[in-house]
């Protein structure tokens, strides 16, 4: 059964307040998304599995725990996941990075795929797929998709803030995955925007308007 978990950490809450004001700049607003996936991918990684080895410490032997079982990946939905993936390195440095390229069509707000590149061993890694926003839930439901027809079998999708009516889709077309989410968001507007929000992402992370 999959979960779906709600950030509830003051220092991710306090950030996500910084991230969303319309005064925060893009050299601010991308140092803070990569803080916040950093603390995120901390929660995010609390069940992963650990074994014992024993060691010798400068004093004597003894038996510390050690990570074990499935490899892992992360995999930014270009471009804005792209500001999600040094915070997450940071945490899990040995993990390897695949990208997915995915844009919203302005108009019906489905995703458009445009790129793909994957580690080779994606059907071994438990794989972390990451983006700021899930909005109506399009891009990263296809996301997971493309993930799962190239193998993968273990996914966990992270994003910074989500709309309810993404979280709905993701939980319907991909109920075996784990959704870990910053902040929980009140609807979509007209435009597909999420409300409060913090605009476009990928926009504001780039500096691109
Ligand atoms: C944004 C965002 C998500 C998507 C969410 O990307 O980073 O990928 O929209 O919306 P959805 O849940 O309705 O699919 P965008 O299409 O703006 O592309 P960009 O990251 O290249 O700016
Ligand atoms: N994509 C964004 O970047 N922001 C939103 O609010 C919705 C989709």
């Amino acid at each position: 059964m999959s979960k779906t978990v709600i950030m509830d950490h003051p220092l991710i809450r306090h950030k996500i307040g910084l991230v969303r004001r319309k005064e925060t700049g893009s050299k601010d607003f991308r140092a803070l998304i990569g803080e916040i996936a950093m603390y995120m991918c901390y929660e995010a990684t609390r069940d992963l599995k650990l074994q014992d080895v024993e060691i010798e410490t400068p004093i004597c032997r003894t038996t510390v725990k050690e990570l074990s079982g499935k490899k892992l990946a992360v995999v930014p939905i270009l471009r804005a996941g792209i500001g999600m993936v040094d915070g997450m390195l940071a945490m899990i440095p040995a993990a390897k990075v695949g990208h997915i390229g995915l844009y919203r069509d302005p108009k019906t707000l489905d995703p458009v795929e445009y790129y793909c590149k994957l580690p080779a061993d994606i059907a071994e890694r438990e794989v972390f797929v990451v983006d700021p926003m899930l909005a109506t839930g399009g891009s990263s439901s296809a996301a997971v998709q493309m993930l799962k027809e190239k193998g993968a079998k273990h996914i966990r999708f992270m994003c910074i803030i989500a709309a309810p009516e993404g979280v709905e889709r993701m939980q319907k077309e991909h109920p075996d995955v784990d959704l870990y989410i910053g902040a929980l968001d009140d609807h979509l507007n007209d435009h597909g925007y999420i409300v409060p929000g913090l605009g476009d992402a990928g926009d504001r992370i780039f500096g691109t308007k």
